[in-house]
């Protein structure tokens, strides 16, 4: 990765006014409540195709107990990283690029309650700021779509993890020819930034990194439901006379996407529906 792509990447992400828009979003939702649980975040804080469903699954086959440290590759706003504290009893280190999401993710995991489990940094997850074998397990959602280099991602995620580490990664991959997919997409609004990669690639630069892959899923099924409801509820929201307008929740994913949230969506769905794209699961253990 050339030493100006992160900073483009991280200006992808940046909104500037994520934090107040957040708070709005939640003060909608739940007015006068002080304190929130992890479920009442659900809306607001997954970044990935699958929402909260695929959340939930993914979690179960990273076969966590109580205590166990996790690395989230690319911890977003959090969402992902707070449930695996809260419904397993995982102790979570989130890295992430972009500075006003690790300061969101942050402000979220207090006001749940979780900042003794759950912390929050600033890094680039190809040069990961942790020595060898830091951690039990560790998982990356929807985030190699931004990183060119993958060998060395996976390189240094093998490297943070102990011998008997497992690792899931979750991310859209490519099927078809890359000149066909259309964009803005959520995690790049230009081709210039999306490094999208073959499932065939990902198993080869996996195993060159040490990784067996134990199991593969195909998310697209839920991928679809999701953006489709996505799109209506932000059609929705956006239709100032609607009768349910104001009180429907934010869409998941829709408050961290920013201001074309609706064409990102549709353009993620399109691509799915054509085959040219697919949300794919790989669990990975260290040989
Ligand atoms: C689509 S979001 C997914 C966030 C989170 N994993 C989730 O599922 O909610 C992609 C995330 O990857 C982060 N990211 C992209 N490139 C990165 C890099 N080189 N190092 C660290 N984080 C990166 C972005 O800042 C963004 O938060």
């Amino acid at each position: 990765m050339t030493a100006q792509q992160p900073s483009a990447i991280a200006g992808h992400y940046r909104q500037g006014d994520l934090r107040r828009k957040i708070d709005e979003a939640l003060d909608r939702l739940y007015p006068g409540q002080a304190t929130l649980t992890t479920d009442d975040l659900h809306g607001v804080d997954e970044f990935h195709t699958g929402g909260h469903p695929a959340t939930r699954e993914l979690a179960a086959h990273l076969e966590l107990s109580a205590g166990l440290r996790v690395l989230d590759v690319g911890s977003g706003l959090g969402g992902p990283a707070r449930h695996l504290a809260q419904h397993a009893g995982a102790d979570v280190t989130g890295v992430d690029l972009t500075e006003e999401y690790v300061d969101v993710a942050r402000r979220l995991t207090d006001r749940v309650g979780l900042a003794d489990r759950v912390r929050f940094q600033q890094g680039d997850v190809t040069a990961l700021p942790f020595a060898r074998a830091s951690f039990d397990r560790a998982w990356m959602l929807h985030v190699g779509m931004n990183i060119e280099d993958k060998a060395r991602l996976f390189t240094e995620i093998s490297r943070v993890l102990t011998d008997t580490g497992r690792f899931i990664v979750y991310d859209v991959m490519l099927l078809g020819d890359p000149t066909l997919v259309s964009y803005p997409l959520p995690w790049a609004s230009e081709p210039e930034h999306s490094f999208l990669a073959h499932p065939e690639e990902y198993r080869s630069l996996l195993r060159k990194a040490g990784f067996d892959i134990v199991a593969e899923h195909d998310h697209r099924t839920q991928a679809v439901q999701l953006l489709r409801a996505a799109g209506d509820a932000h059609r929705r929201n956006s239709t100032p006379h609607h009768p349910a307008g104001g009180d429907m929740p934010p869409a998941p994913i829709n408050v961290a996407m920013g201001a074309d949230a609706s064409t990102k969506v549709a353009k993620a769905l399109q691509n799915i529906e054509e085959g040219l794209l697919a949300p794919t699961e790989m669990v990975c253990r260290l040989r």
